[in-house]
């Protein structure tokens, strides 16, 4: 359903438990191209009868063969070998004798890899968190949204978030330039959603907002505001 709305070479992010992608049928539609473990090594929920699930899935996966964007510079991390160190082990004679190349270094950074384990859930004390219901399954932390936004988009594109829940993905998109379509359907969610964008944008002129259906809501032809007004 997705894929009809997305460009050649558009991405889709899916999130999910381990086996979220298993019984979605993709392939006629769209191309896997990588499944991205985000890592959480303490997990507040703590397994009793089975290890601890201590990672989850984002699916990264593209309409056609090729990505429109992949913005490396954008989300590089820091190496964790140290130049030096790297230039040593190049001693060898399997690279000296050009049997191997050299390993790149790139002084900005590496790229984040497929393991995310960088990105710390959130924890009771968050600032960014809404409240302490959309901890466990729900609010996600604006650094993971912002290296799939970064990464995947230019600015002013248009990112669709269909489950926006707390608004993480609208509030990182206004923050990168980006615009934005959410949907969500828990009318106290779209609210602190609403409000968390007005704390988030304050300083932006023409705030998107999150609303329920124009039919529920009628958008006020005095505000200027651009409303986005969808409902599922
Ligand atoms: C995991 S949460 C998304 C969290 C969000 N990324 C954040 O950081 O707050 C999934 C959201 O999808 C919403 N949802 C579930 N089914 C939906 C539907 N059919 N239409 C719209 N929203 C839906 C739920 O109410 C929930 O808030």
């Amino acid at each position: 359903m997705f894929s009809a709305k997305l460009k050649e070479g558009g991405p889709l992010y899916l999130f999910g438990k381990p086996d979220s992608l298993d019984f979605i049928d993709y392939r006629p539609y769209l191309t896997l191209r990588s499944r991205i473990v985000w890592f959480q090594p303490s997990r507040l929920s703590q397994g009793r009868i089975n290890y601890t699930n201590n990672y989850d899935i984002v699916c990264y996966l593209t309409k056609g063969r090729h990505s429109r964007a992949f913005n490396l510079d954008d989300i590089r991390v820091p190496q964790l070998v140290e130049l030096e160190h790297r230039r040593r082990c190049e001693k060898v004679p399997s690279v000296s004798n050009g049997k191997f190349s050299k390993t790149k270094f790139n002084q900005k950074g590496k790229n984040p890899g497929n393991v995310w384990g960088d990105i710390k859930q959130l924890t009771y004390k968050s600032h960014e968190l809404i409240n302490q219901m959309t901890l466990n399954t729900i609010q996600k932390p604006e650094k993971l949204i912002e290296r799939l936004i970064k990464s995947s988009s230019l600015p002013n594109d248009l990112v669709l978030d269909p489950f926006c829940g707390t608004g993480t993905c609208p509030v990182v998109c206004k923050r990168l330039g980006r615009n934005f379509i959410a949907i969500e359907s828990d009318h106290d969610l779209i609210a602190a959603a609403n409000a968390r964008l007005e704390r988030t944008i304050s300083h932006v002129r023409t705030p998107g907002k999150i609303d329920f259906s124009p039919t529920e809501k009628p958008a006020d032809p005095c505000n200027p505001s651009p409303q986005l007004t969808f409902s599922w």
